[in-house]
Formats: structure tokens, sequence, C-alpha cells
């Protein structure tokens, strides 16, 4: 079928991104689902950091690629082996499938799944295949997603359903930003009673994080960033302080655990300086490859420190998606205040230059309907 698409042309055009056009909207001719796979019309679709590090290089992908990790929609269709899908069921979109057969599947969450992680890193659905093309070329798929279109075909792993009172632009955040936030904090910092979290870096994964620790209501939580912008939405979201990173080393602020969720190798090291002997350093975001961050190996040892890594919220979707959607319904997780300004697909370039500004938390586009 033809549908309309956002393709990443080529990465490392220069900003701004409203001049040099890293990504066009095109009409692509997308392909019939496999067996195990599903075809879903999409309705909401987020721009996430982890986007724009394709565009401005931070991680190489192949291009051309039609760009979106974090979405929902409805199923269209499913192939053959998918049983428990009914066309107009509401999706929400995980950006790693699990295959549930290799030793990272094995761990619950705590280590990616290995063939997910290879199909992702290949622009690939799980089982290795492709379903994008455009004038006869071949078009990459994105983390097994490409929800930056009117419609996707994705592997029945990369697809979390969700009951219909989860709006769409709700249901798409929960897909990356409170899976990635939330699901760190639940799956690895795990908080006791009476222990406060700090959050460095405000975006949609950190304000996720921060709302996700506010919702869970264990201690105090502490919001960090550059930005006054983000430090007045976190306090207006409940944080019981707000601080720069300069604060932080200036005064000396402590918290009994910390999450780094800004993507950056000084916020990893503001996260590891304000981690309390015995706390948990827990690091979320995805700085460039080549980026060093200074830390004192005594102070890990002396102070029986911990630093965790997590990727996808250390989370297994199909059990945590539906218990933040919960949380949202009960009213205790105010998604849409992350959600800084609804968009359409033709203003992605402009979007991703708010995004790489710090201007916005999340921007989700809508789809019309059509
Ligand atoms: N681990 C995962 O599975 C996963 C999933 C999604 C996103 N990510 C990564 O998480 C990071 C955050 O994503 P996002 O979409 O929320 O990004 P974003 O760009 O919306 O937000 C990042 C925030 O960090 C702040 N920041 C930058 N440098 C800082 C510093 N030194 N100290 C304090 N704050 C600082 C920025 O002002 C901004 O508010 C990115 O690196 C992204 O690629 C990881
Ligand atoms: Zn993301
Ligand atoms: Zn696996």
């Amino acid at each position: 079928m033809r549908i309309t698409g956002a393709v990443l042309e080529e990465i490392g055009r220069p900003r701004p991104f409203a001049e040099s056009t890293p990504i066009n909207v095109s009409e692509l001719e997308l392909t019939d689902p496999g067996p195990t796979e599903v075809l879903v019309k999409i309705e909401a679709a987020g721009l996430c950091h982890s986007d724009l590090s394709v565009v401005d290089g931070n991680r190489v992908r192949p291009t051309p690629m039609l760009l979106g990790h974090e979405a929902a929609g409805v199923v269209v269709s499913t192939g053959d082996e998918v049983s428990d899908l009914e066309p107009g069921q509401r999706v929400v979109m995980a950006f790693l499938p699990r295959c549930e057969d290799c030793a990272g599947c094995a761990t619950g969450g705590r280590l990616p799944c290995i063939n997910g992680t290879k199909s992702n890193n290949a622009g690939t659905l799980l089982r290795g295949t492709r379903h994008l093309s455009r004038d006869g070329e071949e078009v990459f798929h994105h983390l097994g997603v490409s929800g930056f279109a009117t419609h996707a075909v994705v592997d029945r792993a990369s697809l979390v359903p969700v009951d219909s009172d989860v709006p769409p632009e709700i249901a798409a955040v929960l897909g990356c930003a409170v899976l990635t936030g939330g699901g760190a904090l639940l799956n690895a910092v795990q908080p006791e009673e009476g222990d406060t979290i700090m959050i460095v870096g405000l975006g949609g994964v950190g304000m996720s994080a921060l709302i996700a620790a506010i919702a869970e209501g264990k201690g105090d939580v502490i919001a960090v960033d550059n930005l006054a912008d983000k430090l007045e939405l976190a306090r207006q979201l409940g944080a019981a302080a707000a601080y720069t990173p300069a604060e932080v080393a200036e005064q000396g602020i402590k918290a009994d655990h910390v999450m780094e969720c800004a993507g950056h190798p000084r916020a990893f090291e503001t996260a590891f300086e304000a981690t309390r002997p015995g706390g948990r350093t827990v690091t979320v975001g995805l700085p460039d490859p080549s980026a060093r961050a200074s830390i004192s190996p005594l102070t890990i040892t002396g102070e029986a420190r911990t630093i965790i890594g997590s990727y996808l919220g250390s989370a297994v979707p199909a059990r945590d998606i539906p218990r933040f959607a919960e949380w949202w319904r009960a009213g205790r997780l105010p998604v849409e205040k992350l959600i800084t300004r609804k968009i359409t697909l033709d203003d992605i370039n402009q979007a991703m230059d708010e995004l790489a500004e710090g201007r916005a938390v999340r921007q989700v586009i809508v789809f019309d309907g059509e």
C-alpha cells in the first residue's frame, strides 16, 4: 500500500534542520505483513532524543530511514500466526522487540533482547524483514517501529495492546518516554520507603521518571536541568526541589539514588557525584559513543556504590506499559502535562530543532485519521 512517512535522507546535516531539511515527508510503498507481523494505522507519534541522535549522527544508522519509535495506533490486519490481536485494537509500539528466546530475554528486562538489538541496528524488523521502499529504493526501519508515518508494519513482538480509553498521544508517550524513565525507576532504581530520588535531565524521559517517582511516592524527588523552564515545570509537577547542575555541585546536594536522563557525560558526572553512599546511580541517557566521563573508582569502593545501565527501562513492555496506563487512568501519572505541543508530520524538521534546543518536553505528531 501507499503511505506517507518522514524519511531521514542522510545523517549529520547542519542545524537549523528547518533549513538543511535532513528529513523529507515522502510517499512510500509498504508491503503486507508477514506471518508474525501486524499492519498498524498510526494515530500519534512522539519525538524522542533518540530520533534526533540519528539525525545528528550521535547514533549511526543506515539511511534512508523512516524515523519514529514512540508511537501508537490501531491494528488494521495481522499475519497468519498472530492470533491475539483483532483489527481496531489500540496498540503501543515498544522500540525493542523481545524474541523471548535469547539470554537477554531470559533476564526479564535487565539485559536487552540480543536478537531485537541486532535487528534494530540493521534497520529491519525482528525477523530480518523489510517492508519499506521509495521509488524502488529500499528504506530502513527505525527500531522496529518507523512510527512517523500514516501506517507501519511491525512484528507482533513490538506491540503492546492498551484499552481504547487511553488517548493516542498518551499511548504513544507510554511507549518510550514513560517506559524508559518510569521503567528505570521501578526496575533499576527500585527505591525503598523514604529514599530521595534525583533526576538529572528533564526531557520526556527524565520528566517521565520524575512523575513516576512522585506517583510511586517513596520519598522526595529532586529535579536537575540546565534550563529554567524545565525546572519550573518539574516544581509544578511536584518536585520537592529543583536545581541547575552548578547549584548541585556548589551546594553539595545529594540524593539516595540518582537517575541520569540527559545523554551527556557531564550529566552522568553530576549524577554520580550527587549519589549518597550505598546508593544507585542509574544511567538511561545515550551519549555519543566516543563520550567519556570522569568518576572516582575509590568512591565506588569506599561508598559501596552501584552504577546501573538501563535500556528500555529495564522493562518487559507487555508487563510494564499496562501498569503505567493504569497509573495514568487513576490520575496518578499526568503524562498529558509532558506534551508541549501537538504537531503534524510536515513540522518534523522544525520540531527536531526545538528538541535540540531543549524547548520541548514531548512534541507529538497527530495523524488526522484519513
Ligand atoms: N535507555 C533508553 O532506553 C533510552 C530510551 C529513550 C531515550 N534515551 C536517551 O535518553 C536521553 C534523554 O532523552 P529525551 O528524549 O528525554 O531527551 P531531551 O533532549 O528531551 O532531554 C534532555 C534534557 O537533558 C538536559 N541536559 C542536557 N545536559 C545536561 C546536563 N549536563 N545536566 C543536566 N541536564 C542536562 C537538557 O536541557 C534536556 O532538558 C537521550 O540521550 C536519549 O537518547 C534512552
Ligand atoms: Zn525514545
Ligand atoms: Zn530475545
